[in-house]
């Protein structure tokens, strides 16, 4: 999988994405995250990209021909890729017309991220995540370029740097191999809409507190029993409005309801 994140800020982008899991699994070549610098593709002399709004208004905005230029040297890219690859040729026959690179813009304006939102993105090959700031973009480009709109919750950032690295980090950890062990992506938060069970780890007793019985039982089955009703309890006092779109059995919904 392939991230291209369009900023004015690539350094901020690759210091977080950089370490830990996200830059383990770049380092094994299962992803690959390219910044890309909109201010590498300011055409004045002073190297500036924004500009004053038409009708006046607070604020600066970023002007559309370095965000457009910005896109193109990354379609560019993307499409030369494809081509230097064997799989388009064989997938070239099949299908004449390729799909649109999904270009998102990062906006207090979008669409709400979720998990659900991640698994779909998530089987993309190229996702391009452009970063506005300042008092946002001329809408000219976002017309032209964009493909959905994604906010990250209702609050407004200072950029969208922070939500294009939450989003990244979301989706790598759902592309194959890169967490150790896939099964911990599969029974998680937010899985059939219910919060993960409590986990323990040694040692058995600490500060006077005793790791769950049935956890050290050995039997498997009950184990899961216990898990799947620890989940639904959890869910129904911290999030009680996922509820509505798990599915539960009779008991579980008892449960939920004590
Ligand atoms: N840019 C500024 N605020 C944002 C938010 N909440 N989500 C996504 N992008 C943003």
């Amino acid at each position: 999988m392939h991230f291209h994140i369009m900023t004015l800020f690539p350094d901020m982008v690759m210091a977080g994405l950089g370490t830990s899991i996200t830059g383990r699994a770049i380092a094994k070549g299962l992803l690959s995250i390219e910044a890309v610098n909109i201010r590498d593709y300011a055409f004045n002399k002073h190297n500036s990209v924004d500009d004053y709004p038409y009708g006046g208004g607070a604020g600066m905005l970023m002007q559309a021909e370095p965000v457009y230029l910005a896109y193109q040297a990354i379609e560019e890219q993307i499409q030369k890729r494809k081509e230097d690859t064997e799989a388009h040729e064989a997938e070239g026959a099949a299908s004449a017309q390729p799909k649109r690179t999904r270009v998102i813009y990062l906006s207090p304006q979008g669409q709400t991220f979720s998990q659900e939102m991640a698994q779909e993105l998530a089987e993309e090959e190229d996702l391009v995540l452009l970063c506005g700031h300042y008092e946002g973009i001329d809408e000219r480009v976002l017309e032209e370029i964009v493909t959905d709109y994604v906010s990250i919750g209702d609050y407004v950032l200072t950029g969208g740097e922070l939500p294009a690295m939450v989003m990244v980090d979301t989706i790598s950890r759902l592309v194959p191999g890169v967490l150790h062990n896939d099964v911990s992506a599969e029974f998680e938060s937010f899985q059939d809409n219910l919060l993960e069970y409590p986990q323990y780890s040694r040692p058995e007793v600490w500060h006077d507190k005793q790791v769950p019985p049935i956890l050290l039982s050995g039997h498997h089955a009950n184990i899961e029993k216990w898990r799947r009703e620890q989940s639904v309890i959890r869910t129904a006092r911290r999030r009680p409005d996922l509820l509505e779109k798990a599915e539960l059995t009779a008991d579980e919904k008892k449960l939920a309801a004590e």
